[in-house]
């Protein structure tokens, strides 16, 4: 079932996304060779609790950290280590979100470590474009679908695949809420357009993005998710009010 949000809720979920935007901004700054996924998840845990808020993802399914980090060819969801030191020439996602006030904000960057690679980014750009593409279509005289086309298409034009393990979602009072949001248009369904968009819905849109096999497999660790072939992956999102006048992005 899809939960509409009254304005006053949105209002509390712009609340919650902004710590998260402020962490992640404060990550952004901190990445830097030499520093280990470690000490930003402290970081982004120490400031969402100094603004009264709760990291969203720990515990979750008994996640045990605060950030999901995906390192180079890790495409989501990598375990804090002090054993996972940045060094330059890497690109790092960062996902992050809070609770506050009962209600919930998820955003997620790719940053680069230093210089990188004109592919990697590239990568960046096009899976930012991407996410931007997307929520340009979340307007009430679309469907659900018009996005996960929209991200789709543009990222494959570019010549990099969509992730198809993990997709975006709707958010509110729970991490993750109903309709799921593809990154693509599913091929098989009889709701090959998705539900209607209506003002109240809050998404969470989400694209991942390889630059070779969509395809995916899950480390030993239970968590980690990286690219099959190796190649790099990058990840960005953010949470989304589908309004009378267009789409707010509140993780901006
Ligand atoms: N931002 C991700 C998501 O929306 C991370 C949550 S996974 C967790 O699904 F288990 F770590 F919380
Ligand atoms: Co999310």
């Amino acid at each position: 079932m899809i939960h509409l949000k009254s304005k006053e809720e949105i209002e509390k979920m712009r609340s919650a996304a902004q710590i998260v935007v402020e962490t992640l901004g404060k990550l952004k700054e901190s990445v830097q060779p030499g520093v280990s996924t470690w000490d930003l998840d402290k970081m982004a845990e120490e400031n969402a609790i100094k603004n009264g808020a709760k990291p969203a993802f720990k515990g979750y399914s008994d996640y045990p950290g605060s950030v999901c980090f995906a390192v180079n060819n890790e495409v989501v969801h990598g375990i804090p280590s002090k054993k996972k030191v940045l060094k330059e020439g890497d690109i790092v996602g960062l996902d992050f979100g809070v609770i506050l006030d009962g209600f919930f904000g998820d955003s997620a960057v790719t940053v680069p470590v230093g210089e990188v690679s004109a592919l990697a980014e590239n990568l960046l750009k096009v899976t930012e474009a991407s996410l931007l593409k997307g929520i340009d279509e979340a307007t009430t005289k679309n469907r659900l679908f018009d996005i996960s086309r929209a991200i789709q298409s543009y990222v494959e034009n570019k010549g990099f695949s969509i992730v198809r393990s993990f997709v975006g979602h709707g958010i509110g009072t729970k991490l993750h809420e109903d309709p799921q949001v593809p990154n693509f248009v599913p091929e098989n369904g009889s709701h090959a357009k998705g539900v209607k968009l209506k003002p109240g819905m809050v998404i969470a849109i989400e694209p991942m993005v390889n630059v070779g096999s969509p395809d995916i497999k899950i480390l030993s660790d239970g968590w980690t998710a990286v690219t099959v072939d190796g190649t790099l992956s990058a990840h960005f999102e953010h949470t989304v009010a589908v309004t009378e006048d267009g789409p707010v992005i509140l993780t901006q």
